[in-house]
């Protein structure tokens, strides 16, 4: 990669405007943290901590709290309120067993190498510790990947830049998880379709913006008309969006 072309598949993470655009995703937690239950004092790890909203209500249900994330603007803004939030790719998890439990809401479907983030959340546990977590199932903003798709089709664009997540059904991560050692012992997939309270084009933006960055000067173009093959799915006729979230929720132990 050119050192002067951005990396068009890279997400770039802006704390200022996830807060604007997606601070729903912290506000909708709760099913995940009652599935959790931290227990004061308990040392837990929270992968993709983001902007730490979330992992600092641990932190004050009592629970002895480290926050990763890969992103530095979400670091710095998750160690601005005070948590031990550092850099690190979920990935690439450096952590021998020292966590009673290793907790993650709405970040793994943006770790496409879920073997190797079993692995690392498997040796971040202790014995029997256990892995809750919450993030994108499978048929999670299905209409959202299928207009961007049409709209990379109709304009000759890459593809891969329209879905580069991972949504798996509960079958494929349950045996993926017993397949690094977990017992898994609920898993679920939830529908949670969510009103976006600043609309659809935030939201594209804030998320896919390498998909719509490929097209250049005909980025807003793009936009603009995955938008309007979007309406009629997502819009309300007050103007309302929503979007077609589904979450696949999990708590499995280390056996
Ligand atoms: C999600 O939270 O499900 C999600 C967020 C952004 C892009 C894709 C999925």
């Amino acid at each position: 990669m050119a050192a002067d072309r951005p990396d068009l598949r890279r997400q770039q993470w802006s704390a200022g405007s996830y807060d604007t655009h997606a601070r729903f995703v912290s506000e909708l937690s709760a099913g995940v943290v009652d599935w959790l239950a931290p227990r004061p004092g308990e040392r837990i790890l929270d992968v993709g901590c983001g902007d730490g909203v979330l992992t600092a209500e641990l932190r004050d249900m009592g629970a002895d709290i480290v926050g990763v994330d890969s992103s530095e603007d979400f670091i710095a803004a998750a160690q601005a309120r005070g948590l031990d939030a550092r850099i690190m790719d979920g990935e690439d998890l450096r952590f021998g067993p020292e966590f009673d439990a290793v907790f993650s809401n709405a970040a793994l479907h943006w770790m496409p190498q879920a073997d190797a983030v079993a692995s690392g959340i498997c040796r971040a546990l202790k014995p029997h510790g256990r892995f809750v977590a919450e993030f994108g199932g499978h048929g999670n903003v299905a209409a959202i990947v299928t207009a961007m798709r049409a709209i990379g089709i109709r304009r000759g664009g890459d593809l891969a830049l329209a879905n580069p997540w991972f949504f798996p059904t509960p079958q494929v991560y349950q045996a993926l998880l017993e397949r690094h050692g977990f017992s898994v012992k609920r898993i679920a997939l939830i529908p949670r379709p969510v009103v976006l309270k600043t609309g659809i084009e935030g939201w594209l933006m804030l998320f896919r913006k390498p998909f719509f960055a490929q097209f250049g000067d005909s980025e807003q173009q793009a936009l603009a008309e995955t938008v309007d093959l979007l309406r009629p799915a997502l819009c309300d006729a007050q103007g309302n969006w929503t979007a077609d979230y589904v979450r696949l929720r999990v708590e499995a132990v280390k056996s």
